[in-house]
C-alpha cells in the first residue's frame, strides 16, 4: 500500500533586503527541521526588486501572492528619491491587509518585565494613515497651515474587532481592551468604540470580557503594570505607537514578529527593518523572523508546529544560552539557527 504524501501548502518567499537573505536562509533551515509543510515560491521586493524590474514591488511577486494567498517575507528598504512608494504600504493595500498582528511575549528574562505575553492588533488600512493631506499657503508661505483627514468606517471597525474578539477566543485569551480617543476625536475614534460596544453587546458579552481605555492613559498603564493587558485593539495610528511601545518592554524590536492578515492574503514578516549597518556580518538576530513563521503555522492549522518553533527557541536562548550579539552573546546567525533547528529535531 502506498500512502500520498502530506500536501504542502505553496508559500511565497520574499528573503528581502539588508539581513534579510541571511534571516531569510536561517529561518528556512530551522523550518527544514521542523518539516513544516510549505512549497516555496521565491519572489524579490524592496531594492532586489527595484535592481532585478525596476520595480520594488514587482508584478511578478504580486501575482505571486495573488495566487498562493501566503507569505513569509524579509525586511525591504524603499529607495530614497525616484518616487517609490513605500512596498510595505502598497502590499497592505493591494490585499487588504486589514488586520496587523504583533504578539509580545518576553522570552529572554532578566530584562526590565519578565512574564509579558500580549498580542497588540492594529487596524491597517484605515484612520489618519489614509493619507489625505494637504496644505494651506499663506502670504508667503506654501505651508502655513496643514491639514489631514482620517477615515474610519463603521464596516473597517467592526472587521478588525470581529478579527480581535475571535482571536481572543482562539488563542484561550481571557479579556480584549479596546484603545480609542473617543474623549477628543468624538467622529473619528468615537465610530471605533461605538462598533466595539455594539459587538461586544450584541455578539460577544458572554464569551469574552472587553474593556476601554483612552490611548495616553493606555500608554502609561503599559509601562506600569503591562501585565493587566491581554488582547489589546486600536485603530491605525494608535496602533502604530503602542505595538513598538509593546516591543520595547519585551526587549526591542529584534525580537518581535508580525503579521498582517487581510481578506485576500496573509503575509508574515519580522518587525525589524533591514539593519543595514550590520548587513553581510552574519550576526543578526533571526529569532523575530522564526517568530513570523511560527505565527505563519499558526495560521495555517499546524499550530503544533508552531508551538514546537517556539518551544525550541526559547530553549536554545535560555537552557542552551545560545544568543547573538544584539541579545549579550556571540552566537552569529548560522550558528543560532543550527542550534534551533537541532532543539526542533529533538523535540
Ligand atoms: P532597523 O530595524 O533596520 O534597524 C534599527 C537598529 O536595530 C539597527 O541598529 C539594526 O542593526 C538593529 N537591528 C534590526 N534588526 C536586527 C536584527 N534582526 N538583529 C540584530 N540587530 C538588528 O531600522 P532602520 O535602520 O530604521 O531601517 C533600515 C531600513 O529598513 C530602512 O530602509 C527602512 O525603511 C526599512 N524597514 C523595513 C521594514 C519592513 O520591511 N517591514 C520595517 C522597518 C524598516
Amino acid at each position: 500500500m502506498t500512502t500520498a504524501a502530506p500536501s504542502r501548502i505553496p508559500a511565497t518567499l520574499i528573503p528581502g533586503d539588508g539581513i534579510g537573505p541571511e534571516i531569510m536562509d536561517a529561518t528556512i533551515a530551522v523550518l527544514d527541521a521542523l518539516g513544516a509543510p510549505f512549497a516555496w515560491h521565491p519572489a524579490v521586493a524592496g531594492l532586489a526588486g527595484v535592481k532585478a524590474t525596476g520595480d520594488p514591488l514587482p508584478a511578478a511577486t504580486l501575482d505571486s501572492i495573488r495566487q498562493t494567498r501566503l507569505a513569509l517575507k524579509g525586511p525591504l528598504e524603499t529607495p530614497s528619491g525616484g518616487g517609490y512608494r513605500s512596498s510595505n504600504v502598497r502590499l497592505r493595500e493591494a490585499f487588504k491587509l486589514y488586520a496587523n498582528v504583533r504578539p509580545a511575549r518576553t522570552l529572554v528574562p532578566g530584562g526590565r518585565f519578565e512574564d509579558i505575553d500580549l498580542v497588540l492588533i492594529r487596524e491597517n488600512n484605515e484612520g489618519l494613515y489614509t493619507g489625505y493631506e494637504h496644505y494651506i499657503a499663506i502670504d508667503d508661505d506654501p505651508h502655513a497651515v496643514a491639514i489631514a483627514t482620517g477615515v474610519n468606517t463603521r464596516q473597517g471597525s467592526r472587521r478588525i474587532l470581529e478579527f480581535a474578539f475571535e482571536y481572543a477566543l482562539r488563542t484561550g485569551r481571557r479579556k480584549v481592551t479596546v484603545v480609542h480617543k473617543a474623549n477628543i476625536m468624538k467622529a473619528l475614534t468615537g465610530i471605533f468604540l461605538e462598533t466595539a460596544r455594539e459587538l461586544h453587546a450584541t455578539t460577544y458579552r458572554d464569551r469574552i470580557a472587553m474593556e476601554e481605555i483612552i490611548v495616553d492613559a493606555c500608554a502609561m498603564k503599559l509601562v506600569m503594570n503591562p501585565w493587566q493587558f491581554d488582547v489589546i485593539v486600536t485603530t491605525n495610528l494608535f496602533g502604530d505607537i503602542l505595538s513598538d511601545e509593546i516591543a520595547g518592554l519585551v526587549g526591542g524590536l529584534g525580537m518581535a514578529p508580525g503579521a498582517n492578515i487581510g481578506t485576500q492574503a496573509a503575509i508574515f514578516e519580522a518587525v525589524h527593518g533591514s539593519a543595514p549597518d550590520i548587513a553581510g556580518k552574519g550576526i543578526a538576530n533571526p529569532v523575530a523572523l522564526m517568530l513570523a513563521a511560527g505565527l505563519m503555522l499558526d495560521h495555517v492549522g499546524r499550530e503544533d508546529l508552531g508551538r514546537r518553533l517556539r518551544e525550541a527557541i526559547d530553549a536554545t536562548l535560555n537552557v542552551d544560552r545560545v544568543r547573538t550579539g544584539d541579545l549579550g552573546g556571540s552566537a552569529s546567525t548560522t550558528e543560532l539557527a543550527s542550534a534551533i533547528a537541532a532543539r526542533v529535531g529533538a523535540t
